[in-house]
């Protein structure tokens, strides 16, 4: 995600703002900036790359201002360039902005009827054009006011006009902004790290509110203009705990971002109204969707699992036959891709050397490539045909999971698109199916309160030496990602089987100190792995099992059952995902792993 940051007080406000996005590189970015008064106009410094970039267009010498706003932009509309780096200017409006706004195209077809050129492809530009534009009739509080009604999505900005140049107006709605209460100096940002270092007092600012910061310090309004009074906080988290959001690890916190993610990855490809999934930025032409012969996956690790649960989506709900590879495998068995082929490589990175290479080689077949990825820019999203970007922000842990869970919540939609458009599905499937997905996250949110049985089966089990992970169906490649996550992060052997395959040779493996670790859900074969949990409870081995229904049958065969949310049959390998990862990072902690960064591996695989 982007990282804000705005100061007002009596130190010199670049250097603060600077220090301050230096404290949320962690977050990720790609390009960064900062805009400053200076004699009543507002100037503005923009970099691609890294915060030591920008330092070096800065000339600090010439800028004692008080007032300052920056920004670290994490792509998600228009590559990382020097052009799409916020502070984003329009005449004497200049602002920052973390989110997504989903109608932006709308708006910017407006302005760019009414004549206005836009230096951006980003989406805050239209924004920025809109409160400039009511600035002229109303002070900058009421023209950010006027704007963010003309808005849909999610939003937290941080604005200065050249019109009252001693004042920051902020406002959010589904990302976050928090306020630091200092001595006679006040902080905007999108995390408490960028000021704790000056100051640890602050204040939470909730959705549909706005903040205006002055040098009599720090007004809180909702939409109407009435005033909220509210007490400010002491954070007593380290630096450290801060970058994490108070979570020890990366990886925990972002096992715990994957509702928003979700959330982030929906939000503006579905109409509430129609039921339908509308991907704007698709990029593949329909008459191409509905002649499609085969559709390829091709992936590495976690992705490939997303992958292999991306078959099961597309060849039910659109009808369309469907490989799936693994990267290092496709680019060498000579796989038989024509020109009516769809080619999809999912990669969080973009990056991945397999990855790429088997892009390019369904791309010189004829094939026509789409990229599921997460980072804007990247190398898989620029040589694709087309891109459907997993809005999760960015994963610091190497473990993935947040990627993963997005990229399933992607591969969904687009089978909900494609069996709409290829006629497999009606208006009113297509709405059911979208109604579980938009009621996943909260689902999700309710399989956090069983963290403590997680921790305990962790501590039941966190010196075997190895462990089975076994389902069935859609859920197998679910088995397979909860072993590598157990593998990577607690150096474990562990393996993923499809359950009725067990008894064709893992079973040898059956002791009395091996865990097996069932995924199940009422919807997918749940007769057959009542049997399969007996298999290996009548061996003297251990069974834990997550289900959406732990029924007298299964409570009477697990040492440990683990009920999680029902949701549909796709979905449940979203939700039973979820409780493997726990299971991963709590093991991993009980063995003094290094949970975000395991030995011998790597964030981005870049070489063969
Ligand atoms: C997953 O936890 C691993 N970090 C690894 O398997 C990863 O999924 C794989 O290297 C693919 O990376 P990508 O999604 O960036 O292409």
């Amino acid at each position: 995600m982007c990282g804000i940051i705005g100061y007002i007080g009596n130190r010199g406000a670049v250097d603060v703002v600077i220090e301050g996005l230096k404290s949320l590189e962690y977050r990720g970015y790609d390009s960064a900036g900062v805009a400053y008064s200076k004699g009543g106009h507002i100037d503005v410094k923009r970099c691609e790359g890294r915060i030591r970039n920008l330092e070096m267009v800065i000339d600090k010498s010439e800028c004692d201002s008080r007032v300052a706003i920056g920004h670290t932009r994490w792509a998600t509309h228009g590559r990382p360039s020097v052009n799409n780096a916020h502070p984003h200017r329009s005449g004497s409006v200049v602002m920052v902005h973390n989110g997504i706004i989903e109608n932006y195209t709308e708006i910017r077809n407006i302005f760019e009827n009414d004549g206005y050129e836009f230096s951006s492809d980003t989406d805050t530009e239209a924004l920025c054009h809109l409160i400039e534009k009511s600035n002229r009739d109303s002070d900058i509080e009421g023209a950010v006011l006027n704007s963010i009604k003309e808005i849909k999505g999610s939003y937290a900005i941080a604005v200065m006009s050249e019109r009252s140049p001693d004042r920051i107006v902020c406002v959010r709605k589904d990302s976050p902004l928090v306020l630091g209460i200092g001595d006679e100096e006040y902080f905007v940002a999108s995390d408490v790290p960028a000021f704790l270092s000056y100051c640890n007092k602050v204040i939470f600012l909730e959705n549909d509110e706005m903040a205006v910061l002055s040098s009599d310090g720090v007004e809180i309004r909702d939409l109407h203009g009435a005033r909220i009074f509210r007490n400010a906080e002491t954070i007593n988290w380290t630096p450290s705990m801060a970058e994490k959001g108070g979570f020890r690890h990366f990886m925990l916190k972002e096992i715990y971002e994957q509702p928003r993610a979700i959330s982030d990855t929906l939000r503006g490809r579905y109409s509430n109204e129609s039921g339908d999934v509308v991907l704007h930025e698709f990029g593949l032409e329909e008459s191409m969707v509905r002649d499609i012969n085969k559709i390829f996956i091709v992936a590495c690790g976690t992705s490939w699992h997303a992958a292999l649960i991306g078959k099961y989506f597309i060849e039910d709900l659109a009808g369309v036959p469907v490989e799936v590879d693994i990267a290092s495998e496709f680019r060498y068995r000579g796989a038989l891709v024509g020109n009516r082929d769809l080619f999809i490589s999912i990669t969080q990175s973009g990056e991945t050397a397999d990855t790429l290479a088997a892009q390019r080689e369904a791309k010189r077949l004829g094939a026509h490539t789409l990229s599921i990825c997460n980072v804007v820019g990247s190398s898989s999203t620029r040589e694709a045909d087309a891109v459907f970007y997993t809005h999760s922000g960015p994963e610091i842990g190497v473990a993935s999971t947040k990627a993963f869970t997005t990229q399933i919540v992607s591969l969904y939609l687009l089978a909900i698109a494609f069996g709409k458009l290829r006629g497999k599905i009606d208006d009113e499937r297509s709405r059911q199916l979208l109604n579980d997905l938009l009621e996943l996250p909260g689902r999700i949110e309710s399989v956090f309160s069983s963290e403590e049985t997680i921790k305990e089966i962790a501590k039941a089990f966190f010196k075997a030496d190895d462990f089975l992970y076994l389902a069935r169906g859609i859920l197998y490649p679910v088995a397979l990602e909860g072993a590598l996550k157990l593998k990577e992060i607690s150096y474990i052997h562990a393996e993923g089987y499809p359950a009725g395959e067990m008894k064709h040779g893992p079973i040898a493996l059956v002791d009395e100190t091996l865990p097996a670790i069932f995924i199940i859900s009422g919807d997918v074969l749940y007769d057959k792995m009542v049997s399969n949990i007996n298999e290996v409870k009548s061996r003297g081995g251990k069974t834990v099992v997550i289900s959406d229904g732990c029924r007298d049958d299964i409570k009477k065969l697990s040492d440990y059952c683990l009920e999680i949310p029902h949701t549909n049959k796709y979905l449940a390998a979203v939700m039973s995902t979820v409780p493997l990862q726990l299971l991963a990072y709590h093991i991993g902690v009980l063995l003094g792993c290094d949970v975000d960064q395991p030995r011998n591996l790597a964030k981005s695989v870049t070489v063969e």
